[in-house]
């Protein structure tokens, strides 16, 4: 089949099927060109809660889909390929939080949404690089908190809150590798640029601090990948270096055809968002594959933390 004929039939299928398709910002162009919603972590998480269609195919990571089926329990959650999984997410394990805990018995923990669901249900709080800071925030001044797994997207956290944190020592390969020469080069290149920065970056704390060195690159400018499309339509500038996975240029260029986007690294390509092709896509619908299907138990204590999360956000 070409393109063409895939993308009618992928209607045709969503249509029959009573399927809703969501689409990370970092999915590859045409798969995200035929989403129904495209978004970041905590838009696609509201949009699983909200959707009255029965099947969710879940263009994204394992984390992500997994999230979907246990925020929507009764929905069938479908992801195109089951090896689309997160570095980050697979940074710690369940056991590993578990021996954590046991040396902070007291603390409140708050885990980034890219984690396992058997994960999440060791955790009080999730969050999302969009309402991090809130979460965070949200927990009385006195009381200790651990925070896992990213490094940097906690060390940002601590930051703009102030709070001392204990972070684990996770990150993801992607945003990992995005550091500040980057950023120092591109401003070379391109002076007048406005820069954009994902708090998952290796940059993104140390950017802050050295904000006079390179760009005017102050706390408003560190966003979630949707915060980052917003500031992108928002911004009166013309130029933007993007510090995130490559995939949200495609969005970012189509939302604002007379700007003008550059990667800040153009090898930050995440592997496991680009598994999920047009063609697997529509075999999700066609042949019903793959289920993601979080066991009851597990989805009940896994569901606290998120609906926590979504509350407060
Ligand atoms: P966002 O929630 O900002 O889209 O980030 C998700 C993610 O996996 C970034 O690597
Ligand atoms: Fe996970 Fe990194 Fe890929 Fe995001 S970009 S899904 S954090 S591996």
């Amino acid at each position: 089949m070409n393109t063409q004929e895939l993308v009618a039939e992928i209607k045709q299928l969503k249509t029959e099927r009573n399927a809703v398709i969501l689409a990370h910002n970092y999915q590859v162009p045409e798969v995200q060109d035929i989403a129904d919603y495209i978004g970041d972590s905590l838009g696609l998480s509201h949009q699983a809660a909200e959707t009255e269609a029965e099947v969710i195919v879940f263009c994204g990571v394992h984390f992500m889909a997994e999230t979907a089926s246990i925020i929507s329990p009764d929905k069938k959650v479908l992801i195109p390929d089951l090896d689309a999984g997160c570095s980050l997410a697979d940074s710690i394990t369940a056991e590993q939080l578990r021996e954590w805990k046991a040396d902070h018995p007291d603390a409140v923990v708050v885990t980034y949404i890219n984690t396992t669901a058997a994960v999440k249900a060791e955790c009080d709080y999730c969050c999302t690089s969009s309402n991090a800071v809130d979460i965070v925030e949200s927990i009385p001044e006195e009381n200790e908190i651990l925070f896992l797994p990213d490094k940097f997207l906690g060390s940002y956290v601590e930051m703009v809150t102030g709070r001392e944190l204990n972070i684990w020592d996770g990150a993801c390969h992607v945003h990992e590798k995005i550091g500040e020469l980057n950023l120092g080069e591109k401003q070379k290149e391109y002076p007048d640029a406005e820069v954009l920065i994902h708090p998952e970056c290796g940059c993104s704390t140390s950017c802050m601090m050295k904000s006079a060195m390179y760009f005017d690159c102050e706390d408003g400018h560190i966003h979630s990948t949707s915060g980052m499309l917003n500031r992108a339509s928002e911004s009166k500038a013309e130029e933007f270096v993007v510090a995130t996975e490559t995939g949200i240029l495609h969005r970012m260029k189509k939302e604002n055809p007379g700007k003008k986007f550059y990667p800040a690294n153009e090898n930050a390509v995440c592997e496991y968002m680009k598994m999920i092709t047009l063609e697997k896509l529509y075999e999700a619908l066609k042949y019903d594959q793959f289920e993601v299907k979080v066991p009851d138990e597990l989805a009940e204590r896994a569901h606290l933390p998120i609906e926590r999360m979504l509350s407060v956000a």
